[in-house]
């Protein structure tokens, strides 16, 4: 940048400032300002004619490199033009970096009854804009991005992710664990529609046909057999490596005659059956299991080399061996699904000692090879189907487990008891539901009640224990709740005794759905951020950013973010494409004007920042630590962190916020005491800018710092801004798990609690500096914290503490 040459701008905003606000004066002193070149009056820019205007003058002046807009607030006015500002900036080959706002109407005009109160403030926020732009530098650079995506499994919301990005002429490599794409749903005969009833669709029609226009796009590149073993951010990038298990047979020249399965004198159980079926050791999954070639079992094949005599098309290799190939992607879309709950820690289910206690997804695989049960081959004649098997777990709930609800349970049992019931009519099918069945979907209550009036048994209980009696024959023991309604329904009367004694033949447990196990390897890898049960958060706040991770174009779509009917990981697995697709098209990204950078000269690798880094921005290899622009989010988590005050958040950090509160209150009326609010940008800043649209008065001693989340603010800052004199400091933060780098806000909080500890050593009054959630409709905690804020500092009397130490000297001088 040339010699720096700021434009004011000041907007009078029809009557809504300057009736409040003395715009004159505003001007007057904005010509007095260091590198001031160009000040104009504009009675309303956000107009087409406005914003033409700032151009021609922008063009004229031939001086200005900086635009210093004083005016309404770049949060909260829905008319602030700030894309069409920065869009005339660039237009005239300006970088947009060099932008700054004041916000005198929301935070000064229509916060006080006094012109003149209103007027300092607004003096003083017009100042602090003019030091912020001061110091800003050029951040934004363009990132070169791959235009290729990874998506990690191949169940339904992968395939629909990788078909929407292909037919958008997008390239995709689609790694899957299995042999066959399709996952999960592939082994469920019935499919959910959640408008209606189910219907056959997924092994035989919709899973195929899905999966075949995946893998026939020349554009998808398919690996099944494969996983991701390793994959590092780089400059924006995904580096994956991509390891293959080798199928034995080339999916090219295959042509799935079955010859090779009819002489393969070996066989082991089938996983696709979920264990409790045989297969040939060269086989397929499933009849039509894409793609449409056979695969041989590793540790089942003897390499007799029969199946190679009888190919007709010398498809088969068994001397194949693993590969491995690296990649570099643009966008990541882990569709990695789930796994269900272990529970061999929940003893009265005594799953282990009885085979024919089954899950959901193996009574699947039973209803479709034909109805017997595991032990012995015969049809059950008493089938008892557990809900919330290890879901719901709590106090009161018999049994560990997890404590959320699986959604999709209830419906699936009542599913497969209906198919059951339909199938033979003479079995006895008892369903112990804990409390209630919860049937999502519009259409799934009124399927519940009328499978319910087929005669199934619903028992509202938990099962206690599973036993085998002497014959052989397993028995559920319930405790079961009695209710008004069940003696209505004629299922269970008053008279009998709470714990029943079932008898079964085959016990079908609905486990509880937990992320898959052995994606957390590559979670790690990428650093996504987890919920306490391992599920990837979606990125706050989730209305305007759903599927989206907190890492920068990693997505989570279909189960792997938690459980859901393949109707609705289809659902997501295609809306999310369009939050990736402006970047893959671009091929660039452009980085932010705030970002963080770590001085390698400072930095003692501690990690910290690593690991407190919520979007995984953040690398350190043995010699250096490196933030990643193009990942960075620019919370400032990692400048408030750092113990040697190596990171720095570029454009936001701790100098060019005390430079903002060294002019903040040079025009407040003297003896009134200075409030500093450092507030959140995305949350409390509105609130603060909506205290003036709701019309609220409170005494203008305050003045505010925006910032990008109020965890930037560190112990170290607080106190240096004390030490410029302001008697007293507001940090305000989103509401509570509202934080838009996820736990910023409570990091700050306990960070000022501890504070307070200190202060009350020092003898200093902790009413002087304070935390608070605020919210953007919470305005009014906003008015009453500023006053009662200014009460005690009031009574308080002015900071004692001297200005300047070493520490502040330290931090001016980074
Ligand atoms: Fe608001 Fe973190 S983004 S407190």
């Amino acid at each position: 940048m040339d010699i720096p040459g700021i434009g004011v701008w000041i907007c009078d905003c029809a009557g809504l400032i300057s009736d409040r606000v003395d715009t004159t004066l505003l001007a007057e002193k904005a010509q007095t300002l260091e590198n001031v070149s160009l000040v104009k009056r504009v009675d309303i820019l956000c107009h087409s004619r406005g914003l033409e205007q700032l151009k021609e003058e922008l063009v004229s002046s031939r001086t200005v490199n900086r635009i210093l807009l004083v005016g309404c607030s770049p949060r909260t006015s829905l008319k602030f033009p700030e894309e069409r500002i920065t869009d005339i900036m660039r237009s005239v080959d300006l970088s947009s970096d060099f932008f700054e706002v004041a916000n005198v109407r929301e935070q000064a005009a229509w916060l006080s009854e006094s012109r003149d109160e209103a007027t300092r403030c607004a003096l003083d926020l017009m100042l602090m804009a003019h030091a912020r732009l001061e110091g800003v530098q050029a951040g934004t650079k363009q990132v070169k991005i791959a235009q290729k995506s990874l998506v990690i499994g191949a169940g339904p919301a992968g395939l629909q992710a990788a078909k929407d990005l292909a037919a958008l002429n997008q390239k995709v490599t689609l790694v899957e664990r299995g042999s066959y794409l399709g996952g999960k749903m592939c082994q469920l005969p019935f499919l959910f529609q959640c408008e209606g009833w189910p219907a056959y669709c997924t092994s035989l029609c919709v899973g195929p046909v899905h999966a075949k226009d995946v893998i026939l796009n020349p554009n998808v590149t398919v690996n099944t057999r494969a996983e991701v073993s390793n994959i590092v951010k780089k400059e924006g990038n995904f580096l994956t490596t991509i390891k293959k298990s080798p199928r034995f047979v080339n999916e090219d020249t295959c042509i799935s005659c079955g010859k090779c399965a009819e002489i393969c004198p070996e066989s082991c159980f089938s996983v696709y059956n979920t264990g409790l079926f045989k297969r040939k050791a060269i086989d397929k999954d499933f009849e039509r299991a894409v793609p449409d070639c056979y695969t041989i079992v590793d540790q089942a094949c003897t390499r007799c080399g029969d199946c190679l005599e009888v190919c007709p098309t010398g498809a088969i290799d068994i001397e194949a061996e693993p590969q491995t190939e690296t990649d570099t992607f643009g966008a990541v879309f882990l569709a990695t699904g789930l796994d269900q709950y272990d529970l061999k820690d929940n003893p009265e289910y005594n799953a282990a000692a009885f085979s024919d206690v089954v899950s959901s997804i193996q009574f699947e695989r039973i209803l479709e090879n034909g109805l017997k049960r595991p032990s012995d081959g015969k049809i059950p004649e008493s089938v008892v189907f557990v809900q919330c098997a290890g879901s719901r777990a709590s106090k009161e709930k018999k049994g560990t487990g997890v404590p959320y609800c699986s959604k999709t349970c209830c419906s699936i049992t009542v599913k497969q008891a209906e198919r059951l019931a339909m199938a033979n009519q003479l079995v006895e099918i008892t369903i112990i539901y804990y409390r209630d069945i919860r049937a999502y979907e519009r259409a799934l209550e009124n399927f519940y009640r009328n499978v319910r009036d087929m005669g199934i048994d619903f028992v509202n209980g938990e099962v206690l224990a599973i036993t085998g009696d002497e014959d052989g024959a397993m028995r559920v023991k319930v405790e079961a709740v009695i209710s008004e309604d069940d003696e209505l329904a004629g299922e269970i009367t008053a008279e009998e005794a709470t714990i029943l004694d079932l008898e079964a033949d085959l016990i079908v447990l609905a486990h509880a759905q937990i992320p898959e196990r052995s994606s957390a390897q590559i979670l790690k890898q990428l650093g996504v951020t987890c919920d306490q049960f391992g599920f990837p958060l979606e990125n706050q706040p989730r209305i305007f950013r759903p599927g989206e991770s907190f890492i920068d174009r990693v997505y989570v779509i279909g189960s792997s973010s938690g459980p859901k009917v393949v109707q609705h990981a289809v659902e997501q697995g295609g809306a999310v494409v369009t939050k990736a697709l402006p970047t893959l098209l671009a091929g660039t990204k452009g980085t932010s004007k705030y970002h963080s950078v770590i001085n390698v000269e400072t930095c003692s690798l501690c990690r910290i920042c690593e690991t407190i880094c919520p979007h995984g921005a953040i690398t350190i290899t043995a010699t250096e630590a490196v933030s990643d622009p193009a990942f960075c989010q620019a919370c400032g988590l990692c400048q408030s962190a750092c113990p040697v005050h190596a990171a720095r958040l570029v454009n936001l950090n701790d100098k060019q916020i005390l430079d903002q509160a060294r002019v903040a209150f040079s025009n407040l009326a003297s003896g009134e005491p200075k409030l500093l609010a450092l507030l959140c940008y995305w949350c409390s800043y509105a609130g603060a800018d909506l205290s003036g649209v709701k019309g609220f008065k409170i005494p203008l001693n305050f003045r505010s710092i925006r910032l990008r989340c109020s965890s930037s603010v560190s112990t170290g800052l607080v106190m240096a801004l004390f030490k410029t004199g302001v008697d007293g400091i507001l940090i305000a933060g989103c509401p509570h798990k509202s934080c838009h780098h996820r736990w910023g806000n409570y990091l700050v909080d306990k960070r000022i609690a501890l504070l307070k500890n200190l202060f009350r050593q020092l003898g200093l009054s902790e009413k002087r500096i304070r935390f608070e959630y605020i919210g953007v409709p919470q305005s009014e905690l906003f008015v009453k914290t500023i006053e009662s804020m200014t009460t005690s500092l009031r009574q308080l009397g002015p900071n004692p503490m001297v200005s300047f130490d070493r520490e502040t000297e330290n931090l001016a001088a980074m």
